[in-house]
């Protein structure tokens, strides 16, 4: 105990906690940095998150009294223009942003510069004379600043990617070592976007903690407009949207309602949401016994990692003989756990049943962290879409959810489209989402569509490839 004390005492001296706020002059340097790593690129195999010490915030300097979104680190992720098509270059940012306690908390997300982006006038020199179709578009009002030049969108897109799990290992910023599993970063790339995607998840890989992940997702904004300068972006005209499908809507729509409070001054074009699970509870009712029950331990672990005296509660009234099975879904990726857990009453795994699942301590968990729809009404447009027949989630706690918020004035395109499932809705959303998406990060969102309170429609649109 004394030894343990002195030890903490030597290191606290050996580095003195800095007060002052040194990253303002860092940043610049720790991009240098890892500009310099660039050429050559250094291919070394990435680490799991559990075992880089990259993943880490900075010690040197009490990096908890800094502002959120501040970025703390900076490198390049050399491979990624590898395994994600229509990628020029990425980097990964580690940021402070607040948990779902309200105490300082950090986040990575990685940005993904597109190709195109290779093309567009570099931002440091000032010829005026810097593309060949400049002649084409029209005199500059600001004869100081280049023209902006038809391929380069100055847009960027913060991609909320429905990762499901709460192991760490499975964040994107390693997952997309793998690829970009849905074929849609690819895409949104292939337009000129700048895509951020954040392990809104955080180090504890939080998943189903709604108030972590609207905060690392705003922070993880913040974050990359700080440096997107330095990449090219055109930050004075640059317009930013937010986008997530499932898990990745639920960090998306948290974003958009905690933003009015947590990030007021942050200029937000519009949030695309698909797929909402509003209300985590209905969704632990609707999920058991089905083939996607696995998300159930998986978002019990994930939320509880935020909530210890719930944590402590789930661990201690697991079945003793069940407790390992139930507790190894902190190893696994969501479709591990859905493999291994489909089609079982994940109640059963509780000495109580459902009851184990439904105390003060579980409730006081959920009321912070569980319900949308409590915390702010988005004041930027929002695009929602839903299979009426979703199977994770009651459509009619989305109908909810739009008809508090339209009741207070937001801005709603609200899409109920009367086939498919939850999984189906992914594909068959996907050409609206981008259409709209486009809409707001180019500007032509008023004269697309209704700038005023919400409009409702049934819609039918059946492309997904496969029928259940
Ligand atoms: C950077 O530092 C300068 C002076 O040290 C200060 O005036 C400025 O506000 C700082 N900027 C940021 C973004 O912290
Ligand atoms: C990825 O980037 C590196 C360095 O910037 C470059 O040498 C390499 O050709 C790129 N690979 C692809 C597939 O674009
Ligand atoms: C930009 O313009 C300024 C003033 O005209 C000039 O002093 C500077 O050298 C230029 N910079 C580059 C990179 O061309
Ligand atoms: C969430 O769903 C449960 C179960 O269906 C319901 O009892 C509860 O009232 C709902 N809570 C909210 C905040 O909508
Ligand atoms: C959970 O699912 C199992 C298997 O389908 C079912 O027997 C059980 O009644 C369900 N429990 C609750 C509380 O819905
Ligand atoms: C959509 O369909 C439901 C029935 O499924 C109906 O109650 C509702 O009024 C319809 N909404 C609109 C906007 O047409």
């Amino acid at each position: 105990m004394y030894f343990l004390a002195l030890l903490l005492l030597l290191w606290s001296t050996a580095f003195p906690l800095s007060t002052a706020n040194p990253h303002n002059k860092t940043l610049l340097q720790l991009l240098h940095e890892a500009d310099a790593e660039a050429d050559p690129p250094t291919f070394s195999t990435p680490l799991p998150p559990s075992l880089d010490p990259w993943y880490r915030p900075p010690f040197t300097y009490d990096w908890r009294r800094t502002e959120p979104g501040q970025v703390l680190k900076v490198r390049r992720a050399p491979l990624l223009n590898y395994t994600v098509p229509n990628a020029l270059r990425a980097y990964q940012l580690l940021y402070r942003s607040t948990d779902s306690n309200y105490d300082p908390a950090w986040d990575v997300t990685t940005v993904i510069i597109p190709q195109r982006h290779a093309r567009c006038p570099d931002p440091s020199s000032n010829s005026t004379t810097s593309t060949t179709s400049s002649s084409s578009t029209p005199p500059h009002p600001h004869p100081n600043r280049k023209p902006l030049t038809p391929w380069c969108a100055h847009a960027l897109l913060s991609y909320q990617l429905p990762y499901d799990t709460c192991n760490v290992d499975a964040s994107p910023s390693y997952g997309l070592y793998l690829g970009d599993p849905y074929g849609e970063i690819a895409d949104a790339l292939s337009l000129g976007w700048f895509v951020a995607v954040p392990d809104y998840e955080g180090p504890r890989a939080s998943y189903a903690a709604g108030v972590q992940a609207g905060h690392a997702t705003l922070d993880g904004v913040r974050a990359v407009l700080q440096v997107a300068g330095h990449f090219g972006l055109r930050l004075e005209v640059a317009k930013v949207a937010l986008w997530g499908y499932s898990g990745g809507a639920l960090a998306t729509e948290w974003a958009a309602e905690l933003s009015v409070q947590y990030a007021p001054k942050m200029r937000i074009a519009g949030f695309a949401l698909g797929g909402l699970t509003p209300n985590v509870t209905s969704v632990t009712e609707y999920l058991n016994g089905t083939g996607g029950a696995g998300l159930i331990p998986q978002g019990l672990m994930g939320i509880s990692s935020q909530h210890w005296d719930a944590r402590r509660w789930i661990v201690s009234r697991l079945k003793p003989a069940l407790r390992e099975v139930f507790l190894s879904v902190k190893k696994m990726t969501a479709a591990q756990a859905i493999l291994a857990f489909q089609y079982q009453d994940i109640y059963s795994y509780f000495v109580g049943g459902y009851d184990d699942l439904h105390t003060r301590v579980m409730q006081n968990m959920y009321d912070v962290d569980g319900y949308m729809g409590y915390h702010g009404v988005p004041r930027m447009p929002v695009f929602i879409y839903n299979a009426i027949s979703d199977e994770l989630s009651d459509i009619k706690d989305v109908d909810a959810l739009v008809d508090r918020f339209c009741g207070v004035g937001a801005n709603i395109l609200y899409h109920r489209n009367t086939v498919g499932t939850h999984t189906q809705e992914l594909v068959n959303g996907r050409p609206r989402a981008f259409a709209w998406l486009r809409s707001v990060l180019d500007g032509s969102y008023d004269e697309l569509y209704s700038t005023l309170g919400c409009t409702i429609y049934n819609v039918t649109y059946n492309i997904a490839p496969w029928v259940r």
